[in-house]
């Protein structure tokens, strides 16, 4: 079986990030997105990996042809623009050939082990697998309507949704789907659906399976959803001191980069700070993630993303994300913590 990871799109939704670095780059955590799915296909058999990439998608290809320590097989296909998830299937056509293949929306993190449900798809050999999870908001998504072990309807983003299954960016495909994806015309919105073409499977009398996850999902398509899986996957984060800490408490975990150091502070982990860092009297965290080379001085920063070498002095942040090489400072600290985003190399003085 290969991965298909999409990682096209403009990703709208997170600009002003999403100007300068395709969304699966975003430093979330302690990494980018794209690393904690290559992670998790990394836990399977899975050892080649189609990656769609849009017009901004450059360094995607530039990373990883450095940068595999998994020891996929990577192939790139471009998608000049975002025609929709059945258009990516097209798209790798010949790169996928007549395999099965696990199709992984590139900024998807799902906390459930992938092997499995691939397990399961070998054994059954359904034509297709999805990945099911009751959500609150259901017209958010592509819906899905069950009886027994089928599925039998999907529809993108309904009006009036017919139940509050939600289809979750993952799904497992056999080439029965390439055919399927031949026979179906663009969305009202221009885009081939990928739930158009399963519903051409189930018209087709085909056997769509489904599995229901009751864990941990986020689709990190909004600034909301960024800061919720900062949050959760600095709940997972492992204590580790590669630098050096002066008079500096520390309540909770800590995972501190090589190079870097702390004087004054307080520590409220988890806290992910990357290498090269110079952190001085600040309070941090909880939930705070930290790139490289960034320089903090007298701050309070909580539930925020700060990217690398961003430089921050004097101010209170709570629910913030700072782009690359961003530079605030405040000449008169407020202990009231605001929420800012803001844009790869911009500066604020106040
Ligand atoms: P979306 O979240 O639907 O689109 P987007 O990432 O461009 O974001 P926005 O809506 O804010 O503009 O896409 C989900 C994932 O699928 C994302 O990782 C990008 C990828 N994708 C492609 O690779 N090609 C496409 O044609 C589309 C629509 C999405």
């Amino acid at each position: 079986m290969k991965a298909l990871l999409l990682c096209g799109g403009e990703g709208t939704r997170l600009r002003p990030f999403t100007h300068t670095q395709p969304k699966a780059l975003l430093p979330i955590g302690y990494q980018p997105i794209l690393f904690y799915i290559l992670d998790a296909l990394a836990e399977t058999a899975i050892r080649e990996v189609v990656i769609i990439i849009g017009p901004n998608g450059t360094p995607i290809r530039a990373l990883l042809q450095q940068t595999n320590p998994w020891g996929f097989k990577f192939t790139f296909i471009s998608q000049p623009e975002p025609l929709g998830l059945a258009h990516t299937v097209l798209l790798a056509r010949a790169a996928l050939g007549d395999d099965s293949f696990l199709m992984y929306l590139g900024d998807n993190i799902l906390a459930e082990p992938l092997r499995p449900l691939i397990d399961r798809f070998t054994q059954e050999q359904p034509d297709a697998l999805l990945l099911l999870r009751e959500v609150k908001n259901p017209r958010d998504f592509g819906v899905a309507q069950v009886d027994g072990a089928r599925v039998r309807q999907v529809e993108e983003k309904p009006e009036q949704p017919r139940s509050n299954l939600a289809l979750v960016g993952i799904y497992l495909f056999s080439p029965t789907i390439h055919h399927a994806v031949s026979k179906i015309k663009p969305s009202r919105r221009g885009e081939l659906e990928i739930t158009d073409a399963i519903q051409q499977l189930i018209v087709e009398g085909k056997n769509v399976a489904y599995h229901r996850i009751t864990g941990w999902w986020k689709d990190t398509g909004t600034f909301t959803d960024l800061l919720a899986t900062n949050q959760y996957l600095l709940k997972k984060a492992t204590p580790a001191q590669y630098g050096t800490v002066k008079k500096t408490p520390i309540n909770g975990v800590l995972a501190l980069g090589k190079g870097s150091s702390l004087k004054n502070c307080l520590v409220k982990g988890p806290v992910c700070i990357g290498a090269g860092c110079r952190i001085n009297g600040s309070v941090l965290g909880p939930y705070l993630s930290v790139g490289d080379g960034v320089e903090i001085t007298n701050c309070s920063l909580s539930r925020s993303v700060v990217f690398a070498h961003a430089q921050l002095k004097g101010v209170t942040l709570i629910n913030s994300i700072l782009g690359e090489r961003v530079e605030i400072s405040s000449a008169h600290r407020k202990e009231e913590p605001f929420s800012l985003l803001v844009g790869a190399d911009s500066i604020l003085r106040f």
